[in-house]
């Protein structure tokens, strides 16, 4: 396995996991919710309810609040329908069925039209502590309670416009790094202490507590330039979180036109996944 990986593009469907063989041009397939297996659903519920007790007091109040109104999460692998009917009136998104990971054009392409794609296929009962790849219960319960919130679904829809230029301007890998540490291993700071927004964290049993907790890996100020210079890991915990004060301050930080900072950073050597920069400004 690579050291680097997008989260969810990057690189092409080829040899993944998933069904491909009946969606449409965009990817996008059917649920086809009938056809989850007993073990399947239950599989879901001892996720389910092994997460939910770890986000008390550790994710982000916006997570917690809509995950809480989720209520179609609780008896199986809930529905799009459902789940679309309230994601619908809370912030205008959808969510899409795809057979797994989606090209980087098509991942964008849905992005931009506030489209979010899930994942239908369900990890193996070998995988329940972690995954490389997403399946459906990363994807609904790590990602969809973050679109609720008004500020973090405006700001999923700019990324997905900042993708389809960033493919033009060859700097896809600058950009995925963005995703990698705030859309899915990202802290933020509250008056109540550090709390997780990051889907990958959040629909990981290890990573709540090593991300907010461990001593080991290393919890730095949220810089735009800094992440874009990271090198990631896909295959073990994160050695260092990126820590931002707002979902405002993220939003606002990538509001710029991006292709001057991409021309800069091509001049910008990239560091590894646990480097220690001068620059950096830790957060307790
Ligand atoms: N402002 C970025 C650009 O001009 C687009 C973007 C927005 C990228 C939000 C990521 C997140 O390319
Ligand atoms: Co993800």
């Amino acid at each position: 396995m690579g050291a680097e990986r997008p989260a969810n593009h990057g690189q092409s469907t080829h040899g993944l996991r998933g069904d491909y063989s009946r969606m449409r041009p965009d990817y996008t397939i059917e649920q086809d919710h009938g056809s989850y297996s007993a073990a399947e659903h239950e599989r879901w519920r001892r996720l389910y309810d092994r997460q939910i007790g770890l986000v008390p007091g550790r994710a982000c109040a916006e997570y917690e609040r809509a995950l809480r109104s989720l209520d179609e999460y609780e008896a199986g692998i809930p529905r799009f329908e459902d789940v679309n009917a309230k994601l619908g009136r809370a912030t205008g998104w959808t969510l899409v069925a795809v057979p797994g990971l989606v090209p980087d054009l098509a991942f964008f392409d849905h992005l931009a039209n506030r489209r979010f794609p899930v994942t239908r296929w369900i990890r193996e009962e070998s995988e329940l502590d972690y995954i490389v790849e997403p399946d459906v219960f990363h994807d609904f319960f790590g990602h969809v309670p973050m679109l609720f919130d008004p500020v973090f679904a405006d700001f999923m829809q700019a990324y997905g416009r900042g993708g389809l230029k960033a493919e033009g301007l060859g700097a896809l890998a600058w950009l995925a790094r963005l995703y990698w540490y705030t859309v899915e291993f990202g802290l933020v700071r509250t008056a109540a202490g550090l709390r997780v927004y990051g889907a990958g964290i959040l629909s990981s049993p290890g990573e709540v507590d090593h991300s907010l907790r461990s001593p080991r890996p290393r919890r730095v100020a949220f810089d735009l330039r800094r992440v874009m210079r990271s090198l990631y890991r896909i295959d073990t915990f994160q050695e260092t979180y990126f820590v931002i004060e707002s979902f405002a301050q993220l939003f606002d930080a990538t509001r710029p036109d991006f292709t001057a900072l991409y021309a800069e950073m091509r001049g910008l050597a990239d560091v590894p996944a646990d480097a220690a920069l001068p620059g950096d400004r830790l957060v307790a």
